[in-house]
């Protein structure tokens, strides 16, 4: 008998970064494959709505956190909402991430980057991950990008950021699995959401760019089953030929370029 996504991972999902975009269409997912749903990101006004409608078409429970995850104190502000909840599912989703040459950036900026890319997820999978393992029953999603198997251009800081949380995930997948716990490391691709609008992408023949609604389905599907995964099959595919039949620096320079057309011409914006 296969054991449901709600029995393997209910009854609470905790979801950062759930404002919009993938973040908001995890917990829609999630909510639809009946888990309650705490919803985290800063825009309270957002958060409401969506934990409305949420509420409105699922018979799940809902939870806002107005929260900015760059704070140090961020499990202070947690607590005391997740409290005795059962949380089964952690989706490390908040990302920031803004497309302009690394010296466009403030030190600031790429702090503030470096903090909810990275150490927000940290903190959180160890918490929870903590709960998870000792109830032997649980998932953590981190959210990569394809941008973390090479280096790339323009995206330095947060490609770096994407290649800690696939190395991290994919390390606790095996150290947990024995303990029960799931963790996948998910390397979306391009998919439009609010985020890659803001970077103003250019129409590109040779980007296949998702629909969030078809690449968080990939992801949910995807955990329990293997330590990581692409997202798309065309992305799946072109990154596979980058890494078998490229050089190091010739894939880095490929990467590079397809920022460049697609985001160019960077005249100092950040
Ligand atoms: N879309 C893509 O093409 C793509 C590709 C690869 C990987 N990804 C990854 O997928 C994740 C979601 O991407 P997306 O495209 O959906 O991004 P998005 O549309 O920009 O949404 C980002 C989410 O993160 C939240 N967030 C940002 N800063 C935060 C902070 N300081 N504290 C708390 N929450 C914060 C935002 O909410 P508030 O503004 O309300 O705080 C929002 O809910 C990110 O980790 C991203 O790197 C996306």
């Amino acid at each position: 008998m296969t054991t449901s996504f709600a029995t393997k991972y209910g009854l609470w999902a905790l979801i950062t970064g759930a404002s919009r975009g993938l973040g908001a269409e995890f917990a829609r997912q999630c909510a639809e494959r009946g888990l309650n749903v705490i919803l985290l990101a800063t825009n309270e006004q957002l958060l409401k709505a969506l934990a409305e409608s949420i509420k409105q078409t699922y018979a799940v429970e809902v939870k806002t956190i107005a929260l900015d995850l760059s704070r140090e104190d961020i499990l202070r502000e947690i607590t005391p909402i997740t409290g005795s909840l059962e949380i089964g599912l952690l989706v490390n989703n908040a990302g920031i991430s803004r497309v302009a040459p690394f010296l466009d950036h403030t030190p600031d900026h790429l702090v503030k980057q470096l903090h909810v890319n990275t150490r927000a997820g940290l903190i959180l999978a160890h918490h929870f991950g903590e709960k998870m393992t000792q109830r032997k029953r649980g998932g953590i999603i981190f959210l990569s990008s394809a941008s973390a198997m090479f280096g790339t251009a323009y995206c330095a800081n947060y490609a770096a950021t994407k290649a800690y949380n696939l190395i991290l995930a994919e390390s606790l997948w095996y150290e947990f699995k024995p303990l029960g716990v799931d963790v996948l490391g998910f390397m979306a691709g391009s998919t439009k959401t609010p985020g890659w609008d803001a970077n103003q992408p250019k129409p590109a023949k040779f980007v296949k760019v998702m629909d969030a609604k078809t690449t968080v389905a990939e992801a949910l599907k995807a955990l329990g089953k293997q330590p990581s995964l692409v997202a798309g099959r065309t992305n799946r595919l072109g990154y596979f030929f980058l890494g078998k039949t490229m050089s190091r620096s010739g894939a880095i320079r490929t990467v590079s370029r397809s920022i460049e057309n697609l985001f160019g011409p960077f005249d100092g914006r950040a």
